[in-house]
């Protein structure tokens, strides 16, 4: 099980909330309003992993080796909630738990390999926007909580990247699926940005008082097209290693799509 070596890699990787945030060293004088809501709607955007880990509990019920490193990940990104709650109430902002259960969604259920390959898309574009964030922080111990944030997103795609190889060993033919989905992820845009808390219907960002957040946060601290390149890198790279192909853009990737195409369903063509 890939879950027996992943838990000790992210036990050696993983930081302590209590010794390595600098919580006293916070200066609120620095953190604006738009900041601070800004702020709030990550914090409950994060709060999202309770009902993907639901989903992912139900949809790979047979894969006891992926639910079992569902358990690391959703308490490290319920740990990300926590640690963006406590910043923001040393600001004073407050959080009522009586009004959490309304952002509660439940997700139908999915075909596994495009989940997987959704969430791993996800999380290399997480951590793009949160390094932007660290970079534009208008405060230090938040630019702090955004790079530490940004590192563990990074462990996270690294960890669905190797549950992608393992099903793309196990069943070779679902590695076009992952490349369509791959594909279709990296077709993305400041003002519709994808990842998996803005795409279902409805999404979890559309259940939060201003569903526009990542759109305005995206064209302040990242504008422009070109700024997703280190992330079409990454996912390219992936892609490439499980097709045994070089692949360098997206029209590459098209490419090798077409091809296996080409080579799994004769009959239909
Ligand atoms: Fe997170
Ligand atoms: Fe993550």
């Amino acid at each position: 099980m890939l879950y027996d070596d992943l838990f000790i890699r992210l036990e050696r990787a993983r930081w302590q909330l209590s010794e390595d945030i600098p919580f006293d060293a916070i200066d609120p004088s620095l953190v604006s309003e738009q900041w601070r809501s800004d702020l709030r709607h990550v914090c409950l955007t994060e709060l999202s992993a309770l009902y993907a880990t639901e989903m992912f509990i139900r949809d790979f019920y047979a894969d006891i080796d992926f639910c079992s490193f569902i358990s690391v990940w959703f308490y490290e990104e319920m740990k990300h909630h926590l640690t963006l709650r406590m910043y923001l109430e040393r600001l004073g902002e407050t959080f009522e738990e009586q009004e959490l259960p309304k952002l509660r969604l439940t997700f139908a259920p999915g075909p596994a390999i495009e989940t997987l390959t959704m969430h791993f898309c996800g999380e290399q574009r997480l951590a793009h926007w949160y390094t932007a964030f660290s970079d534009n922080a208008p405060e230090p111990v938040i630019g702090k909580i955004f790079k530490i944030l940004a590192a563990d997103e990074l462990r996270h795609a690294a960890c669905y990247a190797k549950y992608m190889r393992k099903a793309a060993q196990n069943k070779p033919e679902t590695v076009i699926d992952m490349l369509k989905m791959s594909l279709w992820m990296l077709r993305s845009t400041n003002e519709a940005p994808k990842h998996p808390t803005t795409l279902t219907t409805p999404s979890v960002v559309g259940q939060l008082e201003d569903a526009e957040y990542i759109s305005r946060m995206l064209s302040w601290y990242l504008p422009g097209r070109d700024h997703e390149k280190p992330v079409q890198r990454r996912v390219l790279a992936l892609m490439g290693e499980l097709t045994g192909e070089k692949l360098e853009s997206m029209r590459d990737l098209l490419r090798a799509i077409r091809r296996l195409e080409g080579t799994q369903t004769p009959a239909a063509a």
